[in-house]
Order: structure tokens, then C-alpha cells, then sequence
């Protein structure tokens, strides 16, 4: 059975990867105990001890606005623990699957991104994810880069479960309705990416003209308010009125891109895999949501 390690545990991205991939693959996850990715000089052993056909590494300081107080320690996580990481896969010719976000992207655009568009991130996190893309193409490695966004799911802090939880004690929202992006399920990146790893490990690794970044994102855009309405009217939840506000209105430490659609279509051509629409897989996670 080939061998798949998964850095990060709790995240996200990572739980629903556990979920899909546990049982069709002998499964590796390396916890922030086993794979501190601070602690980057320990990071080629580790891996090289693990010895894997493939390397999912969903982990990340995805933290944005502190990012902007903590940037040493998002720099080292998101660039020099990646830049880490891409040198074990060039050496070893291990294949790596690596995400990344649309915050590499300044948001000024009026059509989807497309991976070659001019990048130009407007703060720390989408700066160090930018850098660690940038190590990776940097070693040549074996690899791929998922860039994903608004990403939520029933587990971990994100938009969803803040609209559910604030639903019980507010009946009245403000929610920023100028910024314009892509909602993405985590259960649909798992299922995307589990594709893609079944590709990669059939083939027995990247061909060289398939290394490089992909835009892997839901289909479809919104705003925030729409999405905060569409989150309630899949749960049910007709006890809250959702009213749409400037960012001005809603300042946060680190700047936000304005709009930050991704074009797929490159992850179609290349792997045959797309992300469903997003109201789609918004349903999926209410389903889920209500089985809990
Ligand atoms: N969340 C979003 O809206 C969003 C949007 C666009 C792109 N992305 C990208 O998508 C990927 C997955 O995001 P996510 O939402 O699943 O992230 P998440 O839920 O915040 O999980 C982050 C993961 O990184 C791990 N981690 C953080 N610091 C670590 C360290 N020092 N050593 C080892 N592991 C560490 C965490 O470890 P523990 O298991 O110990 O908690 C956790 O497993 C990331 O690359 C992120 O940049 C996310």
C-alpha cells in the first residue's frame, strides 16, 4: 500500500483528508507534536524518517490578522518550513501536494485570477504564503500548489460556524458585502484532492509539466452577506436578518483582497478534477452540520 503522510492534524483541510483518504491509503499524519514546522531544521529528518510515496501539507499559520503581529512566526511556518519541505521533495523525487490561498492576490482584479496573473499580496499571511509557493518553484520540486479560499466546514474557526453560533444569541447582522470570493468546502477539497493523489500515485509521481500552482476553488463567487444568508437558509435559520456593509465599516488588521475569484480551469485540464458549485457544497455541509 502506498504510503501518504498528512502534516497538520486538527485543521480543516486535514480532517476531512483524514476522512477520505483513511483505509485506501496507509495514512501517516504528522501532529504539530511529531512535525513542529517552527522548528525547521528538524523537518528533512522527520520526513525522510517517514519515508512517503506523497506528501499532503494542508498545515499553515492561517491566522491573517495576527499574522501581521506574529510575522517572524508566520514567515517561518508558511515559507522556510515549506522551503524545508520542497528540498526533502527534491532530493528524494517525493511528490508533494502543498495549498496555498487567493491572498496572494491584491484583489483589484474584475475577472476570475487566472495562476499566471501578476500576484501582490496586500498582507504578512498572503505575503509568506507567497514566499512559500515561490520556495517551492524555487527547488523544482515534485510539486503542486492548490490555491484555495474562504475555505469552512463544520470543524475548526471559520465563517460558517461563527454565522451559526452568533445566530442563537443575535437577530441581526453585519456582514461585509463588498468583498467578493469563492466559499470552498472543506469536504470538497478533500474529495478534489483525494482525486488528484489517486492520479499522482498511479502514475508514480509529477510529470515535470504538471509541477507548479493550480486555482482550486468552489465554483461560483459571493460576498460574505450573501454567504451568511445562504449559510441560514440551508440550516434553517429564518431568525436573523443579514445586513450588507462596506469594509470600511468592518476594519481588520490585515486588508482583505476586494475580490478574489479564481479561474479553475486549469486544474480541469491538467487533472480532470473541478470543486462543485458553491451553493452545492454549502448544502453538502449543512447536511452535515444537521447529522451532528
Ligand atoms: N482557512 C481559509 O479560509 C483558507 C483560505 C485559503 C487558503 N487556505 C489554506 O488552506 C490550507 C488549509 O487551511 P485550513 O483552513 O485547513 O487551516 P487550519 O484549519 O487553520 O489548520 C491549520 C493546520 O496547520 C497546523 N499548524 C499550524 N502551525 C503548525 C506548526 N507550527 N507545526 C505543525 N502544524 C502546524 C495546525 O496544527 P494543529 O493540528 O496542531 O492545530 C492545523 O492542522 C492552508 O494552507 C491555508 O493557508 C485556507
Amino acid at each position: 500500500m502506498k504510503k501518504i503522510v498528512l502534516v497538520g492534524q486538527n485543521g480543516q483541510v486535514s480532517s476531512y483528508l483524514q476522512r477520505v483518504l483513511n483505509g485506501d491509503y496507509e495514512l501517516e499524519v504528522l501532529s504539530r507534536e511529531q512535525l513542529d514546522l517552527s522548528q525547521v531544521d528538524s523537518i528533512q529528518a522527520v520526513l525522510e524518517a517517514s519515508a512517503p510515496s506523497l506528501i499532503i501539507n494542508p498545515a499553515a499559520f492561517t491566522a491573517v490578522d495576527l499574522a501581521e503581529e506574529r510575522q517572524q512566526e508566520a514567515m517561518t511556518i508558511n515559507r522556510d518550513a515549506v522551503a524545508e519541505i520542497a528540498a526533502f521533495c527534491t532530493k528524494s523525487q517525493t511528490p508533494l501536494i502543498h495549498f496555498s490561498t487567493d491572498y496572494v492576490f491584491a484583489g483589484d482584479a474584475n475577472e476570475p485570477y487566472s495562476e499566471t496573473d501578476a500576484t501582490g499580496p496586500n498582507g504578512v499571511y498572503g505575503q509568506s504564503k507567497l514566499e512559500g509557493e515561490q520556495a517551492i518553484l524555487a527547488a523544482n520540486a515534485p510539486a503542486i500548489i492548490l490555491r484555495t479560499s474562504w475555505v469552512y466546514s463544520n470543524r475548526g474557526k471559520n465563517f460558517y460556524k461563527t454565522m451559526l453560533n452568533l445566530s442563537s444569541t443575535r437577530d441581526e447582522l453585519s456582514v461585509v458585502a463588498d468583498q467578493v470570493g469563492a466559499p470552498t468546502y472543506a469536504g470538497s477539497i478533500a474529495d478534489a484532492t483525494k482525486k488528484i493523489a489517486e492520479r499522482i500515485l498511479e502514475q508514480g509521481g509529477l510529470d515535470e509539466e504538471q509541477f507548479g500552482v493550480y486555482h482550486f476553488t468552489c465554483q461560483g463567487q459571493t460576498s460574505w452577506a450573501e454567504f451568511a444568508k445562504a449559510i441560514f437558509v440551508e440550516n434553517e435559520v429564518n431568525t436573523v436578518t443579514v445586513n450588507g456593509i462596506s469594509t470600511e465599516e468592518y476594519p481588520t488588521p490585515a486588508k482583505r483582497p476586494a475580490f478574489s475569484v479564481l479561474n479553475g480551469d486549469k486544474l480541469s485540464r491538467v487533472f480532470g478534477v473541478s470543486l462543485p458549485h458553491w451553493g452545492t457544497a454549502l448544502a453538502h455541509c449543512a447536511a452535515e452540520t444537521k447529522t451532528r
